[in-house]
């Protein structure tokens, strides 16, 4: 069988023997460029076994005249950044949450821990950026359930809200509606009092019938014009901001219901220096007091 005249055979190659269906195989030599590139990877190939960790033996491998191990290098940073981090802590464990904010090299260290701590712990119930939501506290604004100065955010922290640690804040709004204490006309008018309350208008007659009602059952908490008691976690009743929700039924359910939210202690789950970082961080995000 031979072969077809084909149109770009110059005839002076050699083929390599092989033919499929006409097409056959020229022997051309390899291009010098590629050669000269393939040659270089081979000399690189064997550079790089004499330097760096290459073969795989029975025990172990070559470990390459360089001696480089990027696992060692990971733990000799490891072990930097914790002498690093522990000369910060000391210092944070040491220092007053005063001092923290005064200095400016330890509060940032202080709020890059307390960055990282919060999103871990404290995001998913206050909210990536702090804003809260309903029935968790904005941390964001210089309103306070408990009172805003380092110390009582520290103090909030460590303890929690109504957590059940023993020395954690407490307070219990009774359920004045469910437990029957007041009647429910009582309960709707205790509402437009507290509407009344935050500059809103509401309906004059039921606000007065409602004032000696709040006289009686509300001022020991929320004060007599409303202001609330950061010693009982008793919010302000004057101002735009709701733990619960500003709108009519949302009042009137607290005041039915009396829900107490609860806050974990950090105590014991994180520690001292971290409390510290964390508390010099609520405080420098919110319009702190
Ligand atoms: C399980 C949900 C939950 C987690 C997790 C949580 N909190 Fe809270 N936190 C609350 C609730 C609910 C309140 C409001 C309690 C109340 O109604 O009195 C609160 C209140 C607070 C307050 C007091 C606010 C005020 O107005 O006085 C601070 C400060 C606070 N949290 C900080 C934190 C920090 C920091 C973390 C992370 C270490 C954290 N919280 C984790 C639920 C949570
Ligand atoms: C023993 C103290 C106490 C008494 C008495 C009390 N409260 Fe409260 N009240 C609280 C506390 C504490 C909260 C916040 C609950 C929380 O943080 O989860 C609250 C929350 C509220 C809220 C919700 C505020 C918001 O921001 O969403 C309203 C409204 C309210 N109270 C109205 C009343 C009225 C009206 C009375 C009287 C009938 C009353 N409270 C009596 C302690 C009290």
């Amino acid at each position: 069988m031979s072969a077809p005249e084909h149109p770009h055979d110059s005839g002076s190659v050699g083929t390599t023997g092989h033919e499929w269906d006409g097409i056959r195989e020229l022997d051309n030599p390899l291009p010098r460029w590629w050669l000269w590139i393939f040659y270089a990877c081979i000399a690189f190939a064997v550079g790089y076994w004499v330097l760096m960790p290459a073969w795989p033996g029975l025990s172990g491998y070559t470990k390459g005249i360089l001696g480089r191990s990027d696992r060692a290098e990971v733990v000799e940073q490891l072990a930097r950044l914790k002498t690093l981090r522990g000369a910060q802590n000391a210092r944070l464990a040491k220092a007053s949450l005063q001092e923290i904010e005064q200095d400016p090299g330890l509060q940032a260290h202080a709020l890059a821990v307390g960055q990282s701590v919060f999103g871990d712990n404290c995001a998913t119930c206050h909210g990536v950026g702090g804003t809260g939501g309903k029935g968790y506290a904005n941390l964001r604004d210089d309103v306070w359930l408990w009172g805003g100065t380092l110390d009582d955010i520290h103090r909030t922290l460590q303890y929690g809200i109504r957590s059940g640690h023993p020395q954690a804040r407490f307070s219990q709004m009774p359920a004045f509606g469910r437990d029957q204490i007041l009647t429910p006309g009582q309960v709707g008018d205790l509402t437009e009092y507290v509407v009344a309350l935050s500059g809103r208008p509401a309906n004059p007659a039921a606000v007065q019938r409602a004032a000696p009602v709040y006289a009686a059952n509300c001022v020991a908490c929320h004060g007599p014009e409303g202001r609330g008691d950061p010693l009982q976690g008793a919010p302000n009743l004057t101002d735009r901001e709701w733990l619960y929700g500003s709108a009519r039924k949302d009042i009137q359910a607290q005041i039915h219901g009396g829900v107490g939210g609860v806050m974990p202690a950090w105590t014991g789950r994180l520690d001292p220096e971290t409390l510290k970082a964390l508390a010099v961080y609520v405080h420098a995000n919110a319009a702190g007091q």
